[in-house]
């Protein structure tokens, strides 16, 4: 099992640690425009035997991208993060001609490859690639990572508002990896088999939804950066999906054509994830505010 991880900026190197602890992969191919990629790798293969991983790290910093040919996943970190004060939207025009050009790159060597898109805004980045037809990549090995990290956010905000304490909590949140169309799914979410809107008051729900979709800006605010530890935990969760072919239902951006009402939109919608990337799309039963809010999302 091969990977290439692009950017090893904050995101990208935790990801290519998290990976390795797992011990599930071959060789990581980093690659970064960076110089300090060449001492990043050589820092993290120097745990190699404390962690005892199987991993072999390989560094790349210039245009010879020959190392990461055949990769089996390729994962997009690269591009600039935000800064307090801005959307992930306001990142698109410098960071989609990044991710383009790198893939355009990358398609030449690894043909077959699932693509992990994390770079945002990650659901127009998609779009982008998408509407670029010429790069042909299936559907079901383009996965825009968003809402697993937002779906995450959700459980620790229900979870910091339960009085008893416990991890079992059941909550999902769909549409795009952004503070405004984010749709965190409060009517749907439990703790234990008890639905949270009949024990937890609206103002508490209210709060645990507006924390959600304001998630990414508070950490940014707090850390003068983007979040980098649980979106690495989040892309090493689908990559775990992919390589142990799980069918795990996660809340990926997929490439919806009819689904839900809505055609040629990549929206974060609940798929099934196995060894060939997104198996299947779930049809969750929504009700009527939240399917109108998802097809707010793309007017048809
Ligand atoms: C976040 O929400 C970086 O988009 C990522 O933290």
């Amino acid at each position: 099992m091969k990977i290439t991880i692009v950017g090893a900026g904050f995101v990208g190197v935790n990801v290519c640690h998290n990976i390795c602890l797992k011990n599930i992969v071959d060789d990581i191919v980093l690659v970064d425009i960076n110089d300090t990629v060449k001492g990043k790798v050589l820092d993290l293969m120097q745990s190699k035997f404390i962690n005892n991983f199987k991993t072999n790290i390989h560094s790349i910093s210039d245009d010879d991208y020959s190392k990461t040919k055949n990769s089996d996943i390729i994962i997009i970190t690269c591009g600039i993060p935000r800064k307090p004060g801005m959307s992930r939207e306001d990142l698109f025009k410098t960071n989609y001609n990044i991710v383009k050009s790198v893939i355009d790159k990358l398609i030449k060597t690894s043909p077959n490859s699932i693509y992990i898109i994390v770079t945002n805004p990650v659901d127009k980045i998609l779009d982008m690639i998408n509407y670029n037809t010429y790069l042909n990549i299936p559907k079901n090995k383009l996965i825009g990572l968003g809402n697993i990290l937002d779906t995450s956010r959700f459980k620790y905000y229900i979870y910091e508002n339960l009085e008893e304490k416990t991890m079992d909590i059941e909550a999902d949140v769909i549409g795009l990896h952004t503070d405004k169309k984010m749709i965190p799914l409060i009517n749907h979410a439990k703790v234990g088999d008890k639905l949270i809107k009949d024990f937890i008051s609206k103002d508490i729900l209210d709060k645990i939804v507006n924390d959600t979709k304001n998630g990414g800006a508070i950490l940014t605010n707090l850390m003068n950066t983007s979040a980098y530890y649980s979106p690495a935990a989040s892309v090493t969760l689908l990559v775990e999906s992919i390589i142990n072919d799980s069918k795990n239902i996660l809340n990926c951006s997929t490439l919806l054509n009819g689904e839900y009402g809505i055609y040629n939109k990549f929206i974060g919608v609940p798929v099934v994830i196995g060894k060939s990337g997104i198996e299947k799309i779930i049809i969750k039963d929504l009700d009527e505010k939240e399917l109108i809010l998802l097809k707010d999302i793309s007017p048809l």
